[in-house]
């Protein structure tokens, strides 16, 4: 599936949910939780969403806002292991369910969160590593 097709399948209106869903869940996760700004949820959750609509929707309100995403650079402040990246998508996982994403759209929205999620790690952990070594 395509950035196309997956906004024909949930539009504006999937992403908002899931994006608010998302963000209900992120206060009371004890890994997540304490990263997120208590004070400005709300605006995180429009963060989030304005740049799902720009990526996936091609809507140019993120870039207006906020300029190039440059993801890595805005994550640095912020200790992202594999427990941090696999919370993040597991929370993402339930909040697409629970907005009735349809399954091959969550399944390819899944795929985008977890390499965009293993792409922000920024901390060594060579233990964990080896795990994944063939
Ligand atoms: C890997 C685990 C992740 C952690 C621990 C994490 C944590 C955070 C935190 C603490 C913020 C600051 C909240 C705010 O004030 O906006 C943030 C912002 C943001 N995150 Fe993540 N994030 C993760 C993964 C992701 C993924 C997978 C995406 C995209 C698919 C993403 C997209 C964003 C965006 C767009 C912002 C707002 C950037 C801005 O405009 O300032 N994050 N993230």
């Amino acid at each position: 599936m395509n950035e196309t097709e997956i906004f024909q399948q949930i539009g504006e209106k999937g992403i908002t949910d899931m994006c608010a869903a998302f963000y209900r869940k992120v206060p009371n996760d004890d890994i997540l939780g304490p990263m997120y700004p208590k004070d400005d949820m709300g605006g995180a959750e429009v963060r989030l969403r304005d740049f799902l609509l720009f990526r996936i929707g091609a809507d140019t309100t993120y870039l207006e806002t906020r300029g190039h995403p440059k993801l890595r650079m805005r994550h640095a402040p912020f200790e992202i292991n594999f427990r941090a990246r696999d919370r993040w998508v597991k929370l993402m996982d339930e909040a697409m369910e629970e907005s009735n994403i349809p399954a091959e759209t969550a399944k390819a929205l899944h795929t985008f969160f977890y390499q965009v999620a293993d792409f922000l790690r920024n901390v060594r952990e060579p233990e964990m590593e080896d795990r994944f070594k063939i």
